[in-house]
């Protein structure tokens, strides 16, 4: 209903009284249809964080002796949240009487997760990655985490010359990177250094030759053999000024912590900003103890106390999952906060330079189980996963 001030006051008052009645009608007159139970933009959110996604193995592929690509589909019919290129993914399956789960980089791009297909890289070292290539095969079942992580390209923050430097298997999410660009969906001009002892440890080869035919700079690295067209050694800084310039770069790092050390190591005379670095988050290790001593965990968790047993230099989430309790875990690293739970009493230690907890994380007394080691019996308020 329009409203225009009236020259006298009391006609105003007139039109204000009809407008109960004037409001009734047009409600009477409105459409009798149901409201809708779902909103586009919640369905969209939904879309984008589904959570929790049930995930069928449909193919293995062998990349190097020690490393396969495994190929997921959510079972829902369902497709993959779009994602940014560099995130990474929580498996969790049943190992026994563990309940496991493992945080990997995606390696197939955003696009290819709307075609509802995901891939990670693994390379066979330690009890979940050992299981995927000795026992897991193509029709299995897993629980999927939705994409997450901060390890990607941020036009605000980074140069668009970037600079990845892969070890190893820490290949995958550049190889998410450098086919996000090919396909349009990130804009940043990509120079990559594969770093790998010999030339049959080099996963993804043929992809990574694609690519270089593409516009991807591709720099492969040998340290233990001379090959002809192969850099030889390590990815120094005099190799790194021999094909980018560093001080208008921003690196990407993912690999072995060695890596890390180095690379920082021959970056440190060009003063980079912090920002300019950044580096893949891993999991958090068992400690190297010999005897460690074995302290009882208290886990309350959704109404109900386990009493189980955690051992000095394993984290505390390796203990309940090793006793097959449903605990929330996605990064292992300390960062992400999903595993966020209560101390209730004990002393532990947090793993050196993991500790992510916000400030009133802290004054309230949580801890992130997944970088936390026990250092006497404790007990611990967990939020079941899902
Ligand atoms: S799982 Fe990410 S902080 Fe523990």
């Amino acid at each position: 209903m329009k409203f225009r001030r009236q020259i006298f006051g009391f006609l105003d008052m007139l039109r204000f009284k009809k407008m109960i009645p004037l409001r009734r009608e047009a409600l009477a007159n409105g459409a009798n249809t149901p409201l809708p139970e779902t909103y586009r933009t919640n369905e969209l959110a939904k879309r984008l964080h589904p959570g929790y996604m049930q995930v069928e193995l449909v193919g293995v592929r062998k990349l190097t002796e020690t490393m396969k690509e495994f190929t997921f589909k959510r079972v829902d019919g369902d497709s993959f949240p779009f994602f940014r290129a560099g995130s990474y993914v929580a498996l969790q399956t049943k190992i026994d009487e563990s309940l496991v789960t493992r945080a990997y980089s995606i390696a197939s791009s955003p696009k290819d997760a709307l075609r509802n297909r995901l891939c990670l890289g693994i390379d066979k070292a330690g009890y979940f990655s050992t299981y995927m290539h000795d026992k897991a095969k193509v029709g299995d079942l897993f629980i999927m985490t939705e994409p997450s992580g901060e390890f990607h390209y941020e036009t605000l923050r980074d140069s668009k010359n970037i600079v990845c430097v892969a070890g190893g298997c820490g290949i995958t999410p550049f190889i998410s990177m450098a086919k996000s660009l090919l396909e349009g969906t990130e804009d940043y001009n990509m120079t990559l250094f594969y770093g790998c002892r010999t030339k049959d440890k080099i996963a993804y080869k043929e992809e990574l030759d694609e690519i270089a035919q593409k516009g991807v700079k591709v720099v492969y690295v040998l340290s233990d053999e001379k090959v002809e067209g192969y850099e030889y050694g390590f990815v120094s800084a005099a190799l790194l000024e021999k094909y980018v310039d560093i001080k208008s770069s921003t690196f990407f790092l993912c690999g072995p912590v060695q890596l890390y050390n180095f690379i920082y190591s021959e970056l440190a005379k060009y003063n980079l900003p912090n920002k300019a670095i950044h580096k893949d988050a891993s999991s958090c290790p068992n400690l190297d103890i010999k005897d460690p001593k074995t302290f009882n965990l208290t886990v309350r968790m959704n109404d109900l106390v386990y009493n189980i047993p955690c051992y000095e230099n394993e984290t505390l989430l390796v203990a309940m999952e090793r006793a097959g309790l449903n605990a929330p875990s996605k990064c292992r690293a300390g960062g992400c906060g999903f595993c966020h739970s209560k101390l209730i009493k004990g002393d532990y230690v947090i793993a050196a330079n993991r500790d992510g907890r916000r400030g009133a994380d802290k004054k309230f007394n949580y801890i992130h189980p997944c970088v936390t080691y026990p250092k006497s019996d404790m007990e611990i308020d967990v939020p079941v996963a899902y």
